[in-house]
């Protein structure tokens, strides 16, 4: 069987995966964490967490609450920096089969693009996802992925900034996720993943205040899967660059419908926080579908929902 996905076929080098499970930014580290629990080397992706110029302690605690069917957090970018990034973890991942997906945010266009240069030729490295989910400092602290212009402004800046495949990552906080995937498109993203997780919050009754030290969250997990499954099938029936689809994935059958709504890869997040070896157990499961359905090339399931 053949599991293969091209995520960046207009790219010079492209972004071959070997099959289309990927890691979600945020929910599996840097990957150096998991290697004790399964082999991760038999993932498409690893998609590290996402990363910033400088460190970053991330927002005040609680930062983390369950809801009905899904997780609200509101880590608020802890990481340890680009630049540690690339002296303590790229040399690991030159040594990995499976490429290294590097996700990065701001709050600044220019520093996307700062970004992007600083991580442009670095071995180990073989991509950027750009999470447009940030606050636009500059636009009074609306998500750049809110709106077209500003999506596809951060998508140029980080285009010229670096020569490696760039994945663009895209909010559900907005009221027409195809128009931002077009312009994202067209302002030369080699593939477009989505979604991020949506603004959600939790109150504390007791102490009469919001649960979560920063008020609001992001929401994730099953409880999102259908809303990400409609912008998956919206997007990909809008734009020609490959999609990638990510929320609520937990098991091999969640992602089989993405697939099958014109995802050309998925990504698996919270799920990893129930079962850590959830990424395996989805590539598992797609293995055993197609074998049973008798399909050989994974590029005929996709999309084939959309008649
Ligand atoms: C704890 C946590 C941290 C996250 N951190 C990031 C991040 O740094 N960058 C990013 O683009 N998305 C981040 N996400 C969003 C996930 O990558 C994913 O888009 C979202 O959770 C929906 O997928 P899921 O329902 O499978 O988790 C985070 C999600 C969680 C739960």
């Amino acid at each position: 069987m053949n599991l293969s996905v091209q995520l960046a076929p207009k790219h010079h080098s492209g972004l071959l995966l070997a099959n289309p499970v990927m890691t979600a930014s945020g929910t599996f580290g840097y990957g150096t964490e998991h290697g004790h629990l399964f082999d991760i080397q038999q993932l498409g992706a690893i998609v590290c967490k996402g990363t910033t110029l400088e460190p970053r302690d991330g927002n005040p605690q609680p930062r983390l609450a369950e809801t009905a069917c899904g997780l609200l957090n509101s880590i608020g970018l802890q990481n340890i920096g680009v630049d540690a990034l690339i002296k303590e973890k790229a040399p690991i991942w030159t040594n990995w089969r499976v490429p290294v997906i590097v996700n990065i945010a701001s709050e600044t266009i220019g520093g996307y693009a700062q970004l992007a240069g600083k991580l442009d030729g670095v071995a180990g490295i073989s991509a950027i996802e750009v999470n447009i989910s940030c606050p636009n400092i500059k636009a009074g602290g609306a998500e750049f992925g809110a709106n077209p212009e500003s999506a596809a402004e951060v998508t140029a800046a980080v285009r010229s900034a670096t020569s490696l495949p760039m994945l663009v990552k895209l909010t559900p906080n907005t009221s027409d996720i195809a128009k931002i995937a077009m312009a994202v498109a067209e302002a030369g993203a080699d593939a477009i993943s989505l979604i991020n997780a949506m603004k959600g919050m939790a109150i504390d009754v007791t102490r009469r205040r919001p649960l979560l030290g920063n008020i609001i969250g992001g929401l994730s997990g099953p409880a999102i899967k259908p809303v990400a499954l409609y912008m998956v099938y919206e997007v990909a029936g809008a734009i020609e660059v490959p999609v990638i689809g990510c929320g609520g994935i937990t098991t091999a059958s969640d992602a089989i419908e993405f697939i099958m709504a014109g995802a050309s890869a998925i990504q698996v997040g919270t799920a990893s926080f129930t079962n850590p070896r959830a990424p395996l157990d989805v590539l598992g499961g797609i293995e055993q579908f197609m074998e049973k359905e008798g399909i050989n090339n994974l590029t005929d399931l996709i999309g084939v929902a959309r008649g």
